[in-house]
């Protein structure tokens, strides 16, 4: 489904940015990921693409800075070529009541999830332009859409990047440019390992599926946001949350 394109993943290296690689990898795309290099198991997610036949490369770069990400997009297009799909997947959490998150938590998690996601997008944006076509995906989260407690600064990230979705829908769809987000409920990866058992059951018994969701179910959809099979798709926000916001 993706012979011959090339795709950018943002935290690629584990958890669903890793799921969606290998989604991508399996149906013929070569792949870019952007990770820190304190991100666990990258050489071993390399192996993993290329044994899908498909080219695979790791790109060091903190998205927190502007400077970083411009000479890392320069780089994969150097290597790649025309970039066809984007992924804005990296993220993080520091969860706190809002008197107790300390400025740097607000910062870190606004400046990785939301302005971040904004960096890596304006410095692909004209690769896309140039060649009139490209599909950006962004990485939501259910609690951009409904809030929770805790998390004001995720949630705030998050919502953030609905609206920024939007606009880029907006501004670059007479140039073929599709830009969607992903808004998934609960997914098991490291990110939701930090749970406790009880934490995860009350999570559960608000979910009308009864479960978590797989890396993989969100791997899915970005796959077809990818594809053409999407070509009239853009501005949307699509949620994964097995029926958590229901
Ligand atoms: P994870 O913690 O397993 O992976 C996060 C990835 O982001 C890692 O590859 C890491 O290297 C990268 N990253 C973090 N800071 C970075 C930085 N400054 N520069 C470059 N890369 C950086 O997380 P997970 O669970 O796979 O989440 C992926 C995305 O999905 C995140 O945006 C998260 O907010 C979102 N999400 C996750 C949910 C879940 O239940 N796991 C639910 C809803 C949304």
């Amino acid at each position: 489904m993706l012979k011959g394109k090339n795709a950018v993943i943002t935290g690629g290296s584990r958890g669903i940015g890793k799921a969606i690689a290998l989604e991508f990898a399996k149906n013929g795309a070569d792949i870019a990921i952007i990770a820190t290099r304190e991100s666990k198991a990258s050489d071993e997610t390399l192996k993993e693409l290329e044994s899908f036949g498909v080219r695979a490369r790791m790109y060091y770069c903190d998205i927190r800075d502007a400077e970083q990400v411009e000479s890392a997009v320069q780089e994969i297009i150097a290597d790649f070529g025309t970039i066809d799909i984007l992924v804005n997947n990296a993220g993080i959490t520091k969860d706190n009541l809002l008197p107790s998150l300390g400025i740097m938590d607000i910062d870190n998690v606004i400046d990785v999830n939301l302005k971040g996601c904004m960096f890596v997008t304006r410095s692909f944006i004209r690769n896309f332009v140039r060649h009139r076509k490209g599909s950006i995906i962004n990485i939501s989260s259910v609690v951009g859409l409904m809030g929770n407690k805790g998390q004001t600064n995720y949630a705030a990230s998050k919502a953030g990047i609905v609206g920024f979705t939007k606009s880029v829908a907006k501004e670059y769809g007479r140039k073929n440019i599709r830009c969607n987000a992903i808004a998934p409920g609960y997914i098991t990866t490291d990110m939701t390992a930090a749970l406790s058992e009880t934490q995860t059951e009350e999570i559960k018994s608000e979910i009308p599926m009864g479960k978590l969701g797989s890396p993989e179910d969100v791997a899915r959809l970005a796959l077809f946001l990818g594809s053409e099979m999407s070509s009239y798709i853009t501005g949307e926000v699509i949620k994964v949350d097995g029926g958590m916001y229901v």
